[in-house]
């Protein structure tokens, strides 16, 4: 969308088109006071332009040597995080939890894991995180609970139970009095095999999307809509700053339970995954429309805690792997009826390869089709393998990560990125399976690995076990090898390292009204080698970014209606040559260049 569209469709046109150009700058200065925190009004649109950083509290900062993370941990870190620049950190859960997929199965969510603390710990961080102006978000995780939840015990307990209709039961095929029959149909597990449970007792299967310890609630049951709006009262009211909506679009089932498709490929044999099971299309099971009224209500009820105050707006972030921007617009909700302020733009940080064209589509999409709203930026997580594994070459990790968080900040919208990146940490999977945490390593390795290599602890510093634990402490994975010089205290005071390079993007982000929110154009569409693109905003300077995708020495020749082609760097790739103008802007193997057009 070019900027007519986009202030034509936004609150802003009026005050847009009716103002004289000096009034632009005020604009832009009140603007940028405001995303320093400095007024009221700052604390109503913070997420707007908002850089966000997943911890995954295990693996941040374990302050009681127990060599597993702790929210002691994560307040003390909290004057690195406001010096990178961070805004808002997301937790991954925290909440009491048999820790089965580390977290995500929890089984009260109105309590702090003893692993991790206590709810006084809680109250500090948010009250330390408040004095730094950085918000708090917490995992909401409505999918399922914990089979040791206590609605869960109740909900097994017998047919009867007043619970047993706040979760999936079915009776299975060709059930007798003494065969349990097969499961009710041909629903899988996202974490491989059946997605249905027999339980003894009840003589019934369970539903569970994920792993067989997660039962799915059902969403179908008033009851179940009344117990979470109290759950996030229960936080708003603590001073969180919102939630991030884990697995979201598989909340809701076909009714009618009936079977899945199975993909096909060109030649109309079934796909089968690592594991050998059919692919199965997930249409009864993901993205089924229910979502979106329950998110509606989510939404009304964080709504009711905004203030002008920090925190200000309360953010709803969505976990929303979706199959195109069309079913990721929905997640904003219609007209009046609003659901996620950020859904997670997943169609961008999933490309898994430097592909210029592939890039320029999905960041077309993002200003096309969205509808004006802002997109949240995502590249990496606790789920998938870093970005070393998933972009990287192996000779030029180190510039094309660069390249990647040149699109995360330099993109219009909010950005999320995860514990480590800002130091380029590896992905470091186990070599053992007897080393093996997550419980989908530990089901199906060697086929699948799991997600260990991406959780590793942080690395602070040098020392043994890189500052994250005492050095006699074994923590609960290992540190990786490479904590000797990917590191925070090495990386800090190097200005050409990639830390400095995180940090000079955010507070380009942060500070540059054009990169704060102008209109993102897309430059040289035609290029298959280089992604460029410019930000635009009225009566400031225009913005030019330019990353090389390859590994081979690029020039570019950019043109920005209406103006000269004199430029001025504000952050280029260490090493790299001057530009002798807009029309000629060298750039090295995966190299980036940034800068404001005079
Ligand atoms: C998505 C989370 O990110 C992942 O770690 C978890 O295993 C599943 N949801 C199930 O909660």
């Amino acid at each position: 969308m070019n900027w007519t569209k986009r202030i034509a469709t936004g609150a802003m046109a009026l005050v847009l088109s009716c103002v004289a150009p000096y009034a632009f700058a005020q604009y832009y200065a009140a603007k940028a006071a405001a995303q320093a925190g400095a007024s009221a009004g700052s604390e109503q649109s913070w997420w707007k332009n908002a850089v966000i950083y997943e911890v995954y509290p295990r693996s941040f900062q374990d302050t009681n040597n127990d060599g597993i993370g702790d929210l002691n941990g994560i307040t003390a870190r909290l004057d690195y995080l406001k010096d990178l620049g961070v805004d808002a950190i997301w937790l991954t859960p925290i909440y009491p939890s048999p820790q089965a997929d580390f977290g995500y199965d929890i089984s009260d969510y109105e309590n702090i894991d003893p692993q991790y603390g206590t709810l006084a710990d809680f109250d500090r961080l948010i009250a330390e995180a408040n004095k730094r102006h950085i918000r708090v978000i917490l995992d909401m995780v409505m999918n399922h609970t914990s089979d040791e939840h206590k609605w869960f015990l109740e909900s097994r307990s017998s047919r009867d139970n007043p619970y047993r209709d706040w979760y999936v039961w079915r009776d299975g095929k060709g059930e007798t009095a003494t065969s349990k029959g097969a499961p009710p149909n041909n629903w899988q597990s996202m974490f491989g095999g059946s997605a249905w449970e027999w339980d003894t007792k009840t003589r019934q299967y369970y539903y569970h999307k994920f792993y067989v310890k997660q039962p799915d609630l059902n969403w179908n049951n008033p009851m179940v809509h009344q117990a979470f709006k109290d759950i996030m009262a229960f936080w708003l009211e603590r001073g969180v700053g919102g939630f991030r909506f884990d697995a979201i679009t598989t909340l809701y089932e076909d009714p009618q339970m009936r079977d899945e498709g199975v993909l096909k490929d060109k030649n109309g044999q079934p796909i089968v995954n690592l594991l050998g099971e059919p692919e199965l299309d997930n249409s009864k099971t993901d993205n089924l429309p229910g979502v979106h009224p329950v998110m509606q209500e989510m939404r009304a009820e964080a709504d009711k805690f905004d203030s002008d105050t920090f925190p200000g707006k309360r953010v709803l972030i969505g976990e929303t792997y979706l199959p195109n921007v069309a079913e990721l617009e929905k997640m904003y909700g219609p007209p009046g009826k609003p659901e996620f302020e950020l859904p997670m733009d997943m169609q961008l940080g999933i490309i898994n390869k430097l592909d210029v064209a592939k890039f320029r589509t999905r960041l077309t999409d993002a200003e096309d089709h969205l509808n004006g709203h802002i997109p949240l930026i995502v590249f990496d997580n606790h789920d998938n393998p870093r970005i070393d594994k998933r972009y990287g070459d192996g000779i030029h990790n180190t510039d094309i990560e660069r390249v990647i968080s040149t699109i995360l900040f330099a993109s219009r919208g909010a950005a999320m990125f995860y514990y480590g990146d800002e130091i380029g940490m590896k992905t470091t999977p186990p070599t053992r399976k007897e080393d093996v945490k997550d419980p989908v390593g530990i089901r199906w390795w060697p086929k699948i690995k799991g997600r260990d290599g991406e959780r590793t602890p942080m690395q602070w510093d040098d020392s043994p076990n890189a500052g994250f634990t005492a050095a006699d402490v074994e923590p609960w994975l290992p540190v990786p090898p490479s904590y000797k010089t990917v590191n925070v205290k090495a990386e800090e005071p190097q200005p050409d390292s990639l830390f400095a390079w995180y940090r000079e993007l955010i507070r380009l982000k942060k500070t540059n009204p054009a990169f704060a929110d102008g209109n993102n154009v897309l430059l040289d569409t035609a290029n298959t080698k280089v992604l460029s693109w410019m930000r635009q905003a009225p009566g400031v300077p225009t913005v030019v970014v330019a990353t090389n995708f390859t590994a081979m020495p690029q020039t570019v020749s950019l043109k920005v209606p209406g103006a000269g082609s004199s430029v001025k760097t504000l952050l280029k790739t260490p090493g790299a040559k001057e530009p002798a103008s807009l029309r000629a802007i060298p750039l090295g193997p995966f190299g980036v260049y940034i800068g404001e057009v005079e």
